[in-house]
């Protein structure tokens, strides 16, 4: 892979009106189940970045007939729950730990093997968490020695439904039980210790896939059927969230971000930052295809230190890199605690954003669950985002408050999950240059 680095000039500020790519989760999801789907799901504002084309590139590779994407319009040829075929080949899905866990629930339900491989940063996080429950639901997977992929998931295994009580708040985790439920025998039933992202849910009832959800928990029967709908998926709030701090943190912005993403299981962002002081107004909200949809307008404010209530780390929980960021440019102390999931996310989040931090003089201690940062001067200097996207875009947006130029090396991973960031990010105002 070429490596790219970025060089960000410091100072400017953010402005005009703009939308980020389509998010992630929903991207996924809109792929796995179309697929799924009696009939032709149309897609629009799907993001064409690394992480959802692995899954779309999958899901071609065991005969789903796929047009697109063509700016953010996918067609996907359902072929029922029982219509994949067995792929040619193993299936790479790169850095995207979503594709992975939710591809091991519904392959466990196949009746082919499929083997599920990835990049290095993949190949080297957990994935008992989802192999054990399925492992209990008559799936039979094998591992790499740690527990790790590649993942071989062997068919024609008879799932029966479990009733499962989550250890870690883990939405991949819920989400891949739920898959593999559409296979098993009786009620596949999932309880999280704390909310999760909902989009599996979200879609599956949209798709008229009965379900049961009471508080924490929720429940389905195998054996229904998906019909195909239209998707129209909202811009990632995990994207504009770089562009929420870093029109809060820079002097003069006064930014709009359109078609956000307002699931309330993903804005603890909005919460966290409105807690420290941020200057965030939420206009013209709507519902769109069963996901609520809202303008943000961000202006600069002073922002505080505080301690994170740990009830948001979940809601929250890809954007701590950039919350961090916040907190070296508020006034006082922030401390994170309850959030150990960081250390096994693309890369360990919380040391190399402390190692970041610190090489760009700020007061930042790494904690086994959490960081404390005491907010002060952000330096000029080198920062490594191993290889991880949301770490090169905290660092990107951290210049706007540097002393001098921040360089960020290993950036390429941007494009996972935001194509095109260097150039709306340049548009709105930050001085960045990337070397692709
Ligand atoms: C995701 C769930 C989260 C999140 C990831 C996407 C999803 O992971 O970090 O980026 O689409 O379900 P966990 O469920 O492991 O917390």
């Amino acid at each position: 892979m070429t490596d790219i680095n970025f060089t960000v000039n410091p100072g400017g500020h953010l402005s005009g009106e703009l939308r980020v790519p389509g998010d992630k989760s929903i991207s996924h999801r809109s792929i796995m189940l179309g697929s799924l789907a009696e009939g032709v799901t149309r897609v629009s504002g799907f993001l064409e970045g690394e992480d959802s084309l692995a899954t779309l590139a999958a899901f071609r590779a065991m005969g789903v007939q796929i047009e697109g994407p063509d700016q953010g319009n996918v067609t996907v040829h359902g072929v029922g729950l029982h219509g994949l075929q067995a792929p040619r080949k193993e299936l790479y899905l790169g850095n995207s730990g979503t594709s992975m866990r939710l591809m091991a629930g519904l392959l466990a339900g196949q009746a082919f093997t499929a083997t599920l491989t990835g990049d290095p940063s993949l190949s080297g996080r957990p994935m008992k968490r989802v192999v054990d429950p399925l492992t209990a639901m008559g799936a039979r997977i094998a591992t790499a020695d740690k527990g790790t992929a590649p993942l071989v998931i062997n068919g024609g295994s008879a799932l029966t439904g479990i009733d499962y009580a989550m250890p870690v708040a883990s939405a991949q985790v819920k989400s891949s039980l739920l898959l593999a439920g559409l296979y098993a025998n009786g009620a596949t039933c999932v309880t999280e210790p704390a909310p999760t992202r909902d989009h599996t849910e979200r879609m599956l009832s949209g798709m008229g896939y009965p379900l049961q959800r009471e508080g924490n928990r929720v429940c389905l029967q195998g054996g229904q059927g998906l019909q195909a709908i239209d998707i129209d998926i909202p811009a990632d709030i995990s994207s504009a969230a770089f562009f929420l701090v870093g029109a809060s943190i820079a002097e003069h912005s006064d930014l709009i971000l359109e078609h956000v993403g307002m699931n309330p299981t993903r804005t603890g962002v909005i919460d966290i930052l409105k807690l420290m002081g941020a200057s965030i107004t939420v206009t013209n909200e709507r519902e769109v295809g069963g996901e609520p949809v809202a303008d943000l307008r961000v202006r600069s404010a002073p922002l505080r230190g505080i301690d994170i209530p740990p009830g948001l780390v979940p809601l929250a929980i890809d954007e701590f890199p950039v919350l961090f960021v916040a907190a070296a440019c508020a006034e006082g102390r922030t401390v994170l605690t309850g959030a150990e999931e960081l250390r096994v996310k693309e890369s360990d989040r919380i040391q190399v954003m402390a190692d970041g931090l610190v090489a760009l003089g700020v007061q930042a201690q790494a904690t086994p669950d959490g960081m404390i940062i005491d907010g002060g001067p952000i330096t000029a200097g080198s920062v490594d985002s191993h290889g991880d996207h949301r770490i090169a875009m905290a660092f990107a947006m951290a210049a706007l408050r540097a002393q001098g130029a921040i360089e960020i090396h290993d950036c390429a991973n941007v494009n996972t999950s935001f194509p095109g960031f260097v150039a709306l990010a340049a548009n709105a105002g930050l001085a960045i240059e990337g070397n692709a």
